[in-house]
């Protein structure tokens, strides 16, 4: 009970932006805090916009939220001394929300990434204006990486002239990071009203629309269809991904998707019929999954095989221009 008096709650507790995104927290151990032979410790609560509580020796945290609709956090000191833990009362903290009405920021926002063969990365985004955003409102985005901060060059407009999507062909993230974070940032201006500025952080797998599975090969071994692949331009290895196998009957219309964990899939089919094939990637052993490649090329096999009836005519002409021995 005596301990109860000798535990203080911190001082100088402030919240400041540090980047798009993102807050520092720091505060001060309390000047009447005796440093005798105690563990002084600090419990954090974020209470918005994402719940979420910790401890800390250090007296400084960093938080990655989105902001726009402010954030607000409680910081008490924690003593710890044999089996006791003793704590204070906390201390309040809050940033508000940027001005602007709610319906002034921008909708529906949503992103993609792409790996080029070079391994860069480029970001398109796309949004909808806020339903009380005057006509003349333009948005700006930018984007924030690690310590990387850039805004978009190339907007593309709606018939309002607004800008409503914007691409990077080139950007700071790393295809090689696992679950690292994209923060975007859209804010605006008008002569009529605050825009509200709108954040959200993005898995950098998550949006990765994934490239398309490579050299596909098909070859029929008497009822059998073997078909190889590789696995879509990234710096991931091939153990990595996972593929979706579109198999058609022509004859029949039967349709099949088969998952397949492998570059590689051996499957019995009809040989009176014709198939047409299609395969499509995804990455998710190694990290999130993302968005589903685009299918591959069609490939048809089977009888009245376009590519097969060539090759067997232009065999048959070899023959007959064979000379005759
Ligand atoms: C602090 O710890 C030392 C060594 O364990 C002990 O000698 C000393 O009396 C303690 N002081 C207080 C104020 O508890
Ligand atoms: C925008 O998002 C809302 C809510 O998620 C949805 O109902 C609406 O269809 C979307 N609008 C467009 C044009 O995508
Ligand atoms: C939009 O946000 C950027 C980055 O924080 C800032 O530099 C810029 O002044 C803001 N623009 C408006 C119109 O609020
Ligand atoms: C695909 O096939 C081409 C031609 O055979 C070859 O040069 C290339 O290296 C192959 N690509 C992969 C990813 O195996």
């Amino acid at each position: 009970f005596q301990y109860r008096c000798l535990v203080f709650p911190p001082v100088n507790f402030t919240l400041t932006v540090s980047a798009l995104a993102q807050v520092l927290l720091q505060w001060k151990p309390n000047p009447n805090q005796e440093q005798k032979n105690y563990t002084i410790r600090y419990d954090v609560k974020i209470l918005s916009p994402v719940p979420e509580e910790y401890d800390t020796e250090k007296t400084h945290s960093i938080q990655t939220a989105a902001l726009h609709n402010g954030f607000s956090a409680h910081v008490r000191t924690l003593l710890l001394h044999n089996d006791l833990q003793i704590r204070s009362d906390w201390v309040k903290e809050k940033l508000p929300p940027p001005p602007g009405a709610p319906e002034t920021s921008v909708t529906n926002l949503s992103c993609v990434t792409r790996i080029s063969i070079s391994s860069t990365v480029s970001l398109h985004c796309t949004w909808l204006p806020g339903q009380e955003a005057p006509e003349d409102t333009k948005y700006f985005l930018f984007y924030r990486y690690e310590m990387y901060t850039e805004e978009c060059q190339d907007y593309i407009k709606d018939k309002w002239n607004r800008n409503t999507e914007c691409r990077f062909s080139v950007t700071h993230i790393d295809p090689e990071e696992v679950d690292n974070l994209i923060v975007i940032h859209i804010n605006g201006s008008s002569k009529y009203a605050a825009i509200k500025p709108f954040q959200r952080l993005f898995n950098q797998n998550a949006i990765e629309k994934v490239n398309v599975p490579r050299n596909v090969t098909v070859f029929l071994e008497q009822n059998d269809l073997l078909v190889t692949w590789e696995k879509p331009i990234s710096p991931f290895p091939k153990e990595c991904f996972e593929y979706e196998f579109y198999l058609f009957n022509l004859k029949s219309g039967n349709k099949q998707i088969l998952k397949i964990p492998t570059n590689d899939f051996r499957l019995r089919i009809d040989v009176t019929s014709r198939y047409s094939i299609q395969i499509r990637a995804n990455h998710h052993i190694c990290c999130t999954r993302g968005f589903w490649s685009d299918w591959s090329e069609i490939i048809y096999v089977g009888k009245n095989d376009m590519f097969l009836s060539l090759v067997n005519a232009i065999t048959l002409l070899k023959k007959a221009q064979q000379p005759n021995c």
